[in-house]
């Protein structure tokens, strides 16, 4: 989905990331490259993620959605986020000022 038809989606679906969105916005990781690496190299432990460029070792913004992105796939599930890009950077902004995830929601 691109910018322009996400702004344009109904209220009622959630924003959610495009594959080439960042999910870890330290070492510029994107949701596709996690998605391949996991598809690849099916990481038995969230953690194991890291091995992606780094992922997760910036800030820790990511880990939690890391984490819900390992889920989704030990759960067989598409791996996505129900946030938009912009949501989620303006969250770790606020993360990286306060160190506050600020009910962080990776549901
Ligand atoms: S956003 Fe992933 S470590 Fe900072």
């Amino acid at each position: 989905m691109t910018n322009a038809a996400r702004s344009e989606a109904p209220a009622a679906y959630p924003a959610a990331m495009d594959p080439d969105d960042h999910v870890c916005l330290c070492f510029h990781v994107s949701l596709r490259k996690i998605a391949n690496f996991v598809a690849r190299e099916k990481p038995t432990v969230a953690s194991q993620i890291s091995e992606c460029l780094g992922a997760g070792t910036g800030c820790q913004w990511c880990v939690p959605f890391l984490k819900k992105l390992h889920q989704l796939h030990l759960d067989g599930k598409p791996m996505d986020l129900p946030v938009s890009p912009e949501e989620y950077a303006s969250r770790r902004s606020r993360y990286r000022k306060t160190g506050d995830r600020d009910g962080a929601a990776t549901e």
